[in-house]
């Protein structure tokens, strides 16, 4: 793929950050976005990494309607002595395309997404904080341009990725959160978009957010959708539960789970560390029932944004359940740290998950 690279005036550059303590999640932008557009049956190069800034749309743009909008979650990771690391990202150029069929979206070729990615960090590393649980998050984004208001594909759409320097996803940092259990509203139901990182399923669960948040929960546990008994995922991240010295979490097979570039990598080091772990649903009455009886020890989340986060409580059926006594489990620490080692380079990766990019 051809890439412009549009120079920028010295009125373009933003101030930076004035301290990383205080970056928050998605909350600023660098300089620069990548772009490129697919017109006429074909990706329009050469793509182009310009100035950050609006992407310009008809108020008929199908996006804005009918939901043709997909996106990947990602990050570049700066190690100790200041190089720039990528996570398998091969992994979200994969998901990125199986969003896509689902949204009947067009696919953007993987080793494009990768290099665009990489060819943006090389401009924009500077950008990239240095303190522990920061890093600088990636979102690549596709929608669907064409103008009209008949329901049907888009036939045009534009694919840009942008940076923003992030503190960690929780603003408690690795500490124990609060979890809301929905019991009415779900999430996704078999043969929905659940598995697709589609706006449309964030959207839906902002509703509940707002119930989690009045009972002091930052995130919500979604049950499965035909029976309401069996736990599936969490808003922002996939969830694992220690129960009896096993590790569970719910499989992907319904296709109402997102499947995570941290949940795959999760369940790797845990069987490495001798763990066993059971792709299987359990239910909301097990959990519960596990958490007081001791059988349930450490309850934790999965995902890009959260990295590994331990659940402190749950909230279901009008009272609060609190795991472990609200205390980090060592298994949630352990594969913490152990993740984290590898995506700051703090240790060999020998599993080849890390992209180097400068
Ligand atoms: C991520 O983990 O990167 C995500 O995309 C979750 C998000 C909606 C914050």
């Amino acid at each position: 793929m051809k890439i412009d690279i549009e120079s920028l005036s010295k009125s373009d550059f933003k101030p930076k950050y004035k301290s990383e303590e205080s970056l928050g999640f998605g909350k600023i932008f660098t300089d620069r976005m990548f772009v490129i557009k697919y017109e006429k049956g074909a990706w329009q190069e050469p793509a182009t990494i310009k100035k950050f800034s609006p992407v310009i749309l008809d108020p008929s743009a199908i996006c804005l309607h009918y939901g043709q909008t997909i996106f990947e979650g990602m990050k570049a990771y700066r190690t100790e002595d200041s190089h720039i690391n990528l996570f398998r990202p091969e992994k979200n150029a994969a998901r990125f395309n199986s969003s896509a069929r689902r949204m009947m979206m067009v696919e953007f070729p993987p080793d494009a997404f990768i290099d665009g990615i990489k060819e943006l960090l090389v401009l924009e590393k500077d950008w990239a904080p240095k303190s522990p649980g920061t890093s600088l998050y990636i979102r690549p984004t596709m929608i669907g341009t064409e103008p009209g208001l008949g329901v049907r594909p888009s036939t045009d759409y534009i694919f840009y990725i942008i940076l923003s320097p992030s503190g960690p996803y929780f603003p408690e940092g690795f500490q124990c959160v609060k979890i809301f259990v929905s019991e009415f509203y779900i999430r996704a139901a078999p043969g929905g978009t659940g598995s697709a990182k589609t706006g449309g399923n964030y959207a839906a669960s902002l509703l509940v957010g707002k119930e989690a948040e009045e009972h002091g929960c930052s995130q919500v546990l979604w049950l499965d959708a035909i029976s309401k008994k069996y736990v599936e995922e969490v808003g922002a991240s996939n969830i694992f539960f220690v129960y009896e010295d096993d590790i569970y979490t719910a499989p992907l097979t319904l296709g109402t789970i997102l499947p995570g570039v941290t949940r795959e990598s999760t369940i790797q080091l845990a069987k490495d560390m001798g763990f066993t772990v059971k792709e299987e649903a359990l239910s909301i009455e097990t959990v519960i029932e596990g958490i007081h009886s001791g059988k349930i020890a450490e309850v934790f989340m999965s995902g890009t944004a959260a990295s590994i986060a331990p659940v402190g409580s749950l909230y279901y059926q009008n009272k609060e359940h609190i795991i472990n006594n609200f205390e980090i489990g060592d298994i949630s620490s352990k594969l913490y740290r152990t993740l984290s080692d590898i995506q700051y380079g703090r240790v060999d990766d020998h599993y080849g998950w890390i992209v180097p990019v400068c």
